[in-house]
């Protein structure tokens, strides 16, 4: 029996008017919103103004309202909020990835401790039902890894800067004024926010919760016009991916871009597009692709988990149940190319395993095997950029490979 709720709202920007404009046309739902909490009271806007309240506590401490819907932009503030309300008895639905991924085992002890749900959909991928489904349709099957385009600014980014010439700068503003860009956009662009969403599904695909600063992020910032030019010559497109696996009893999971070829199903995946590839045991390869960012396709998932509510669903965090618990780690060997100005700035010592170079017009590139330490350690090197080779394939250290550890 579905039950009406009643929603207070925290936040009225993007995806907080989204929400309220799905909410309004979709007739199947049974919720109102209350109340709407804001910062600015001087704004004005085309509600009334009964609407809305600067003060927390007139959501927090009203007995009326079920739900509280938190979409605002500083995690810190929603941080405090989110655990004032499953304290205060009030279910949760929020799409705040980087307050997620930095309290999320808290947030499932609250969730036990206090019987109340808190749902996240629209965090992961916007539009696409990544978590539910992992949740539930795989709730059986061994997965065994999750990777995919978990940002849409910078997917935007790179499409435009690849198909219509568009210098980095102009299509990452275009990308902040359709709102797709956190407000500040080295979250998007330096792989934080990839990353973010990676922790969050990691949760659900391998019910391990893992801390963002233990996961290495590289992001779109530093790719230069040789990697461009290499793609290019190569017939291949470049994409931040967002990958995690599962090899034995040990989890890998990073952010970083990667070289794709025109056959792989992240080539066709452009502008604000999402897609998430997920790998099964028993069900195989299955992609789901959907807008990642925007106001209505982030507003619909967070409709869905409000529809959720009304049949009062949860997340149960079944993988954490399924096997043993799994262990974090970077101990891996990654394939990347790495490209900077000078010579001298890399040296081929660097890497495991060297593969091949070539120096033309004061740029040199160097390919072959690299710990992920050192990939990420170069990546922060001034005038070096690097990306993962096409068709990359992942060593974990802890596997016996002497001939190739003797090269350190
Ligand atoms: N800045 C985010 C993105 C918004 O571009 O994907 C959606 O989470």
């Amino acid at each position: 029996m579905k039950k009406k709720l009643t929603i207070g709202l925290f936040g009225f920007g993007v995806v907080g008017q989204g929400l309220y404009n799905v909410l309004n046309q979709t007739h199947g739902v049974k919720a109102v919103v209350k109340k709407i909490a804001i910062k600015d009271k001087d704004k004005v806007r085309t509600l009334s103004a009964d609407l809305f309240t600067t003060e927390k506590s007139v959501i927090l401490d009203d007995p009326s309202i079920d739900v509280v819907v938190e979409l605002i932009n500083d995690h810190e503030a929603a941080y405090a909020i989110v655990k004032q309300a499953l304290i205060n008895g009030k279910h949760v639905v929020t799409a705040n990835k980087r307050m997620l991924a930095e309290h999320l085992e808290e947030f499932y002890e609250l969730q036990q401790r206090y019987g109340k749900s808190i749902l996240y959909e629209g965090s992961v991928c916007g539009s696409i039902p990544i978590i539910r489904n992992l949740e539930e349709y795989y709730d059986n099957d061994l997965l065994t890894s999750i990777e995919g385009i978990f940002n849409g600014s910078t997917n935007y980014i790179l499409t435009k800067v690849f198909e219509e010439k568009k210098s980095y700068a102009e299509a990452l503003l275009k990308a902040q004024e359709l709102g797709f860009a956190e407000t500040d956009p080295a979250l998007d662009v330096e792989g934080y926010d990839a990353k973010f969403k990676l922790v969050i599904a990691m949760a659900h695909t391998f019910g391990v919760f893992v801390k963002p600063s233990d996961v290495i992020n590289i992001g779109i910032n530093k790719i230069s016009s040789t990697d461009l030019k290499y793609a290019k010559e190569h017939n291949l497109s470049i994409k931040l991916v967002a990958r995690a696996f599962k090899q034995g009893d040990q989890v890998f999971g990073f952010v970083a871009p990667q070289l794709i070829e025109a056959h792989h199903p992240l080539a066709s995946i452009r502008n604000e597009y999402n897609a998430v590839l997920v790998e099964g045991a028993f069900a195989e390869k299955q992609t789901f692709v959907g807008k990642g960012a925007g106001s209505y396709p982030t507003g619909s998932a967070v409709l869905s988990d409000v529809s959720a509510l009304t049949y009062g669903y949860a997340y149960e965090y079944k993988k954490r149940l399924q096997h043993e618990l799994l262990t974090f780690s970077n101990d891996l060997l990654v394939e990347a190319i790495v490209t900077f100005d000078e010579e001298q700035q890399v040296s081929i010592q660097e890497f495991v395993n060297f593969k091949s170079g070539y120096a033309a017009h004061g740029k040199q590139l160097l390919q072959g095997e690299l710990t992920l330490n050192k990939f990420k350690e170069l990546s922060l090197r001034a005038g070096v950029s690097v990306i993962l080779a096409p068709q990359v394939s992942f060593k974990p250290l802890s596997e016996k490979r002497p001939h190739q550890l003797l090269e350190v």
